[in-house]
């Protein structure tokens, strides 16, 4: 088997708490894997060489949080809200509607096309919901069409009652035939916990009944008000509460005392023209924070974790040191995964070299494209 050295490395940012960051450093890559990191003078033989110049290199972004099976286009809700509109969801039918119209091959393409957007800017982990189906045909398929592009694959049934449906009918149906239906083709569960979707008990039954099938749980909780989703999630045990945009005291303390993480998706919060949730707050409280693009057609159409890296440092309170962690090991956490979002002995060796001698760069240089390389599973896409 053939071993390749990356050396050169300018600062390499490990995600491994017990040595985050290395000046002057090389990586060893094996099968796919990493198999030794630190200084450069240090580095073993290795077959082949690649010489980073001095550039920077951070673990793939993991992408612990995106909608990525969809047809249809809302840049007029788009346009409407940056001129004073204000965003609820109800969008996400205009959605519905277009993805029950289109053919497999179309939702194929297109997922596959965000995908490979997302890899060009770093992602080399992603996690895909459905939730643009809401019928179990609809939710079926839009889940097979991600399992074809990731493990990380999230039922969300439970998206919004769809239009003309009665909302206790819904609810029996996500937790009945469609769950069934579903189940096969899900790692999660998901489910919008929020004023004008599902409430605090429609939440825990569903949310109890993916359990059942065997599903892990992951919220989307308090994006547009407080609610009862963050502490819903954290007494449910769900790896992780999305959005938390709007918390209350109990809420920090709930999340602080658990292990779920708090995934924050500042994509959201900029395409939704919305204050951004309190990144400070919930470090300095001791919860574990992610950073996540939300990538949907309404709320938050960006594929780019550079750019969501960029604003959890300008907006949201973040160190840049903070927000890469958040992007990587933190999206890992999110997801429950060990193998991927850090570099060392033993992790997946899926890597972003920068045009940047530092990570800081990613919030130093916003909007600007600086991926040089990516590899993915050891090998150079
Ligand atoms: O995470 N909040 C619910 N779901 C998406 C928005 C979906 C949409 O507007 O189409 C979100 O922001
Ligand atoms: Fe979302």
């Amino acid at each position: 088997m053939t071993t390749t050295v990356i050396d050169g490395i300018g600062l390499l940012y490990t995600g491994d708490p017990e040595r985050e960051e290395v000046a002057g450093a090389a990586l060893v890559l094996e099968d796919g894997l990493v198999a030794w990191a630190g200084p450069a003078g240090r580095a073993p033989a290795a077959d082949r060489r690649v010489d980073a110049g001095g550039r920077a290199v951070i673990p793939g972004f993991v992408d612990s949080h995106a909608h990525l099976v969809f047809a249809g286009d809302r840049t007029a809700e788009f346009r409407a809200r940056m001129s004073g509109e204000r965003y609820t969801g109800g969008g996400i039918r205009t959605t519905v509607e277009a993805t029950r119209a289109a053919g497999d091959a179309e939702l194929a393409t297109r997922a596959a096309a965000l995908v490979a957007e997302m890899l060009a800017q770093g992602t080399t982990t992603v996690e895909i919901k459905s939730g643009y189906g809401l019928s179990v045909e609809d939710e079926r398929r839009s889940l097979e069409i991600a399992t074809s592009l990731t493990d990380e694959t999230t039922f969300l049934g439970a998206h919004v009652v769809p239009a003309g449906v009665d909302a206790d009918d819904y609810v029996r149906l996500v937790t009945g035939d469609m769950l069934a239906a579903c189940a096969p083709y899900a790692k999660w569960v998901d489910v919008f916990c929020e004023r004008g979707a599902f409430d605090g008990e429609q939440s825990a039954e569903i949310l109890r009944a993916g359990l059942k099938a065997g599903l892990q749980a992951r919220v989307h909780a308090n994006q547009l008000g407080e609610g009862p989703g963050v502490r819903l999630a954290c007494e449910l045990g769900a790896a992780s509460a999305d959005h938390c945009t709007h918390l209350s005291a109990a809420d920090v303390d709930a999340l602080a005392a658990s292990e779920t993480v708090a995934t924050l998706l500042p994509g959201a919060e900029f395409s939704t023209r919305s204050p951004y949730p309190d990144a400070r707050r919930l470090i300095d409280a001791g919860v574990t924070v992610a950073l996540a693009t939300d990538c949907n057609p309404g709320s938050s159409f960006t594929s780019s974790m550079p750019f969501c890296v960029a604003l959890a440092v300008r907006e949201m309170g973040m160190t840049p040191l903070e927000a890469v962690r958040a992007a990587t090991v933190g999206g890992a956490r999110a997801l429950r995964r060990t193998d991927v979002g850090w570099l060392g002995p033993g992790a997946r060796a899926d890597l972003v070299i920068l045009d940047a001698p530092s990570y800081v760069h990613l919030a130093y240089r916003p909007g600007v494209p600086l991926v040089h390389q990516v590899f993915q599973d050891g090998l150079l896409l």
